[in-house]
């Protein structure tokens, strides 16, 4: 029996309602297969701590966080709080200062899940998206000035760095070489002609220590295009930070329900605790009635669990929501369901104790 530390932050909105059933599930398969026991300890941070602070985490969140194994994050954001301040005091912090440059999404159709796409059958889309996590797009580099005068103007500068490009690309491919050995390269080196040619250069250099990796360069709007016609071609996609947010809510939408997505900011190197959160944010429009769907955050317990060595006990866990999801009884109104979020949660937890028979 193995112990860990998890600093769980269920955060804001739906991130509330989901979190204790991860947490559920995750301590339910650690007892069904003897495997490990979980150390929790909740924060309470977020939108609510800010509006009583000022602040979205304690002063010292970072210190508090470091010592943990992983770090269990529900959602972030409400509309009490601006967009800009949540995510920079909560989440990117978080991502940022703990280094976790790799943001792992998976998109896999699950059995008896309907996807958009026409006649796409459980497991024909099965792929990732390696999400560059700590810069980009992302690294609130630049200002406003002139501000309310009719020559007002805002600079938003994109900031990537060789060793910043070249880990998360290594990363991507050595992902590949495990998989279907397939990696496309998400750029538009036509427009961005200093910072995206930058990066193709850096694909190919990487590319040179895995030779058996089939590669592709694809412009992201070609490649946005793709997710929709032939989803069945990917097998590892790597981008930037706004190329990869905006690839995988397009990858959760055709896997058929934001709902399902899990998500991982990695650190690799496990020099700091890698962070695991469902892709679906807080979602204020249905927060506090009971009706989440629970399988993304119950997904990323499973991510959590591999990440920490728990192999099995993470199968069995996306054995369990494959076998729930299969059967149709128990899902939540996003799939079309009538469960409660609750309910979902027992279901995973019972088809588990059924599995490890
Ligand atoms: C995501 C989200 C966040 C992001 C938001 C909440 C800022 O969309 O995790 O994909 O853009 O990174
Ligand atoms: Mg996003």
């Amino acid at each position: 029996m193995r112990d860990y530390h998890v600093a769980v932050i269920p955060g804001d909105g739906i991130g509330q309602e989901v979190t204790p059933e991860g947490v559920r599930v995750l301590d339910r398969v650690g007892e069904i297969t003897g495997a490990y026991k979980m150390h929790y300890e909740y924060f309470p941070w977020g939108c609510e701590y800010y509006l009583k602070t000022g602040k979205m985490m304690a002063e010292d969140g970072l210190d508090i966080l470091r010592p943990f194994d992983v770090i269990y994050f529900g959602a972030v954001g409400f509309p009490s709080v601006p967009d800009h301040i949540s995510l920079r005091g909560l989440r990117l912090p978080i991502c940022q200062g703990f280094d976790q440059y790799v943001c792992l999404r998976p998109s896999y159709l699950l059995p008896g899940i309907q996807s958009p796409l026409a006649g796409k059958k459980p497991g024909d889309i099965d792929f990732y998206v390696v999400r560059e996590n700590t810069e980009g797009e992302y690294t609130g580099a630049g200002g406003r000035a002139h501000r309310g005068l009719p020559i007002e103007l805002a600079i938003e500068t994109s900031v990537f760095t060789r060793t910043g490009v070249e880990r998360v690309i290594r990363y991507a491919y050595q992902l590949a070489q495990k998989r279907r050995k397939k990696l496309i390269n998400a750029t538009k080196s036509n427009a961005q002609q200093h910072s995206l040619t930058f990066w193709d250069e850096i694909f190919t250099e990487v590319g040179k220590a895995f030779p058996t990796v089939q590669t592709e360069r694809v412009l992201i709007d070609a490649l946005s295009a793709r997710f929709v016609l032939h989803p069945e071609s990917l097998d590892v996609v790597v981008g930037s930070n706004l190329f990869g947010d905006i690839l995988t809510d397009l990858g959760g939408a055709i896997c058929g329900s934001l709902g399902l997505a899990a998500s991982g900011n990695i650190n690799p190197e496990r020099a700091y605790p890698s962070m695991f959160e469902p892709v679906h944010g807080s979602a204020p429009d249905i927060f506090g009635k009971g009706i989440a769907n629970p399988i993304g955050m119950i997904w990323c317990g499973a991510m959590m669990l591999e990440f920490l060595g728990e192999k099995p006990a993470g199968e069995l866990i996306m054995k369990a929501i494959e076998a729930v999801t299969g059967e149709g009884k128990a899902l939540t109104p996003d799939l079309g369901g009538k469960a409660k979020t609750s309910q979902v949660a027992d279901e995973v937890i019972a088809k588990a104790l059924a599995l490890a028979k």
